[in-house]
């Protein structure tokens, strides 16, 4: 069936141009780099914060709306007597122009309307704590116009979680100030706060709201706010109940005439001994400051170019040419975006994530690492000093930390004990990139814990520890409360309906609990952590580990094959999961990726049937599913798994996290048909082609999960944006397709292709090196035959790191 269409890539512009306002869903973009951070959808809903979604909530919103994404940034346009927004909602007028471009960091929308054109840049300037919103108002008519202006926002307390409570306080609470085009938000300021927001216009206004109640009414809507529809602003001042910032402005445009207004939505911070100017009045200072900093188009423009400069040197870094437009574009810029998107919010603030639940995920982040490392290495050093940091002694870790405090979050505490794993994979994939040994030097404390500190490299030696002192009766991993998939609770026993499978007290007492895909995982890394300590000349240690990594193998080929396809876990009694011999869910895809990726039993042929057994159980259209067949019943010894309805999320959903595992797999397996066509099923611009409807979500991002083949509806998307798919997309495409891998000394040439891949370049830059890299396949799907480095021959697929810009012809 033909499915509607609601926007195409612009890849020129590097924007996805969205110009049906009634998408299936919304489709948001994300603005901000570093401290301010705002999420805005294609009708302009959605939120900002200061550094942390829940604690420094700076605009109200409410998830879960009715109607969807109600609430955001809205400019009411009133033109006699008809009142329309540029981005359509709220007011839903019907225009006679609408699109809207997300682009990298910014977004774009524009509405006509009876002869008028407004045209709204969204964007965070680069180390500075504001969203600008640059209107352009544009009389296209013939006729002068006399249009009526209102601005909006809605003031969230800032506590995102408390705003949506405590009402008894909240409604007493609240308090602003107003000073010429500027409304000032300073509720808690008078107590323990010392940070307040402001919303700004560059130009004289004619009145203003405050007062929810008062602007709206309180029997209407967004959509019919009173003092819009009159076209009479309030002069509202709130005490107390809902405060809102909205300018009323008044606009003459003769025909052919075009104005700019330059909002600003500011964040402040005072010193204690700074906060006021006068008793109970805010210190405006620095308001005044940055605001003088962006009042006027000029300034604006010149932040907006060095925004999208930023953009042009990361995007730089890494970019192919193969002429297949679906995968250039998802290479060069949506993968990459999503990535740095992923590494800024982890798993906290999106339109599937409040931004009120998780802090950031010890797991999460480290595999966040080797999508954005290529462009932002300094930060990432940061980012791994910042997780180790919340190791324990033994080797566990807080499973999630708070990006504000960096604290473990003790609500969750630790024991996913794959956890210790990823810190691993996560250093040495950046030293790789970057050749920066001295970060094993750096001393890290235990717990945030100040005097306990010891080497990283020490935190990377009791991460491999954990794992071999957690042994199960088979010598496999102990799989904790949970493994990879945290919703596989194989100690948690629950019956009751009010506690949280991820937090409630397991049985680890007498627990055979263990898991195949830590076991896996543990391989990979420990191959990893050898070759690192081996590097380091620390010989003994490498041989030391090298024997448990053999131990592991041999475990997982003697206890973890079930004959077509590696068991996925054993629960509590010792009893397989993942088997023939279970009634369902007989096959998971997370061993298979793990165990492929280590190449276990490959000389017996077990990775080559489990890469078959993948392909015969858990593909379908849409993807590989995670678990077949799907749980049809809760199993309360499986814990959180078995409560989800079939084909979604963790029971046999497409959790696409996962898919680049196998996918992996089948590269290192040199499988580069099989490969391609398992990445380019949940690759984004293929989906766009085919199911904009169906698939619902962001056409332009991976999500982390699509429905999968037992499904009510299978291919339908969920969850889009933050999600490790992001970076294990990135990784799987850039290091195991095309196969751009980097090494210690130099970048490893192994590509794995279909077989009718063109001739294809990338461009690469390496630490003080930039590569030119010619690739011809020949038809071959593996195996490089010959390299020259600037005209000469390479011996091995190893292209040894020198500074400067130098060009490689590879041939397979
Ligand atoms: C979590 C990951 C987890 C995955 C599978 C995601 O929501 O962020 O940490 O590995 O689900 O359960």
């Amino acid at each position: 069936m033909e499915q509607k269409r609601y926007g195409h890539f612009d890849d020129q512009h590097r924007e996805y141009v969205i110009t049906d306002p009634q998408t299936p869903w919304p489709w948001i973009n994300y603005l901000g780099n570093e401290d301010f951070f705002s999420l805005i959808s294609n009708t302009a809903g959605g939120y900002s914060f200061y550094k942390d979604a829940k604690f420094r909530r700076i605009t109200r919103y409410r998830y879960n709306n009715v109607p969807m994404d109600n609430g955001g940034r809205y400019f009411y346009i009133k033109d006699g007597d008809t009142v329309w927004n540029p981005g359509w909602k709220p007011c839903k007028t019907p225009l006679d122009f609408y699109e809207c471009r997300h682009g990298m960091s910014y977004t774009r929308i524009t509405g006509k309307k009876n002869g008028v054109e407004a045209s709204v840049l969204f964007f965070v300037p680069l180390k500075k704590w504001c969203e600008v919103q640059k209107l352009t108002l544009k009389n296209e008519s013939s006729e002068t116009k006399s249009l009526k202006l209102f601005s909006f926002e809605e003031w969230c307390l800032w506590n995102a979680a408390t705003d949506m409570e405590n009402f008894q306080r909240n409604f007493s609470t609240g308090e602003v100030e107003i000073e010429n085009s500027t409304i000032y938000h300073k509720t808690e300021y008078r107590e323990r706060r010392n940070h307040y927001a402001f919303y700004h216009v560059n130009a004289p206004i004619q009145g203003f709201d405050t007062d929810r109640e008062t602007f709206v009414g309180l029997y209407n809507e967004f959509a019919d706010p009173q003092a819009v529809m009159e076209g009479k602003p309030r002069n509202s001042h709130a005490h107390g109940w809902s405060p809102i910032a909205s300018h009323y402005i008044e606009v003459t445009l003769k025909p052919g005439e075009s104005k700019d207004f330059v909002f600003l939505l500011g964040y402040i911070e005072n010193e204690q001994d700074e906060k006021f100017e006068a008793p109970q009045v805010i210190n405006k200072k620095k308001a005044h400051a940055l605001i003088a900093e962006l009042d006027t188009t000029e300034k604006v423009d010149k932040a907006f170019a060095e925004l999208c400069a930023l953009w042009d040197n990361l995007l730089n870094i890494y970019k192919v040419k193969t002429g297949n437009d679906k995968l250039d574009r998802m290479v060069n810029i949506w993968n990459q975006y999503q990535c740095m998107v992923t590494f800024n919010f982890s798993r906290s603030a999106s339109f599937f994530e409040s931004g009120v639940g998780r802090g950031m995920g010890f797991r999460d982040s480290n595999q966040d690492l080797v999508g954005f490392v290529h462009q932002i290495p300094p930060r990432a050093r940061q980012r791994i000093i910042d997780i180790a940091s919340t190791q324990f002694p033994d080797g566990g870790c807080y499973h999630q930390y708070q990006p504000l405090t960096k604290r473990g979050n003790n609500d969750i505490g630790g024991g996913f004990n794959d956890d210790p794993c990823w810190l691993i994979f996560g250093t040495v994939a950046y030293i790789k990139e970057t050749g920066d040994f001295s970060i094993l030097d750096e001393m890290v404390p235990f717990d945030n814990q100040p005097g306990t500190e010891v080497t990283l490299f020490e935190h990377l030696k009791i991460s491999m520890d954990h794992v071999i002192k957690n042994l199960g009766p088979h010598m496999l991993p102990l799989i904790g409360r949970a493994d990879w998939n945290d919703c596989l609770n194989l100690n948690c026993f629950s019956w009751d309906p009010n506690e949280s499978f991820q937090t409630t007290e397991n049985v680890s007492e007498g627990t055979k609990a263990e898991s195949l895909m830590i076991a896996g995982l543990f391989v990979v890394t420990g191959k990893d952590y050898v070759a690192l300590c081996q590097k380091l000349g620390k010989n003994d240690e490498a041989a030391r580990m090298q024997k448990a990594v053999d131990a592991m193998i041999e475990a997982v080929k003697k206890h973890g094959w079930d004959g077509e396809w590696y068991l996925r876990a054993y629960d509590f009694y010792g009893r397989k999961i993942g088997s023939n011999e279970n009634d369902e869910a007989k096959i998971f895809i997370e061993s298979q990726g793990w165990c492929t990726m280590a190449e276990i039993g490959a000389e017996d042929g077990m990775v080559a049937k489990s890469l078959d057994s993948c392909k015969k159980y858990l593909e379908c259209e849409h993807g590989m599913v995670l678990n077949n067949p799907a749980f049809s019943k809760y199993i309360y010894e499986y814990g959180e798994i078995s409560s989800y309805p079939e084909g979604y999320k963790e029971n046999a959903g497409i959790f696409c996290h996962n898919n680049p595992w196998v996918i992996i797999g089948e590269c290192i397996a040199g499988r580069g048909n099989d490969a391609w066509s398992h990445y380019a099923k949940i690759l984004p611009s293929y989906v766009e082609e085919k199911y904009q409807t169906l698939h619902k979500v962001e056409p332009y991002v991976n999500c982390q999960m699509v429905a999968g083949k037992d499904a009510f509806r299978p291919g339908e998307g969920k969850n889009s944006w933050l999600t490790g798919t992001a970076a294990w997309m990135w990784y799987t495409v850039s290091e195991f397709i095309l196969g751009i891998k980097p090494d210690y000394d130099g970048i490893r040439i192994d590509p794995c292709l279909p077989e009718t891949a063109n001739d294809y370049t990338v461009q690469r830059k390496f630490r003080d090196a930039e590569y030119e890299i010619t690739i011809h396949p020949n038809g071959a799907q593996k195996g490089v035959k010959s390299i020259t480095l600037d005209g000469k021959p390479v011996d091995g697929t190893v292209i040894p790191y020198s500074a400067g810009k130098h060009t490689v012809e590879v041939t397979m």
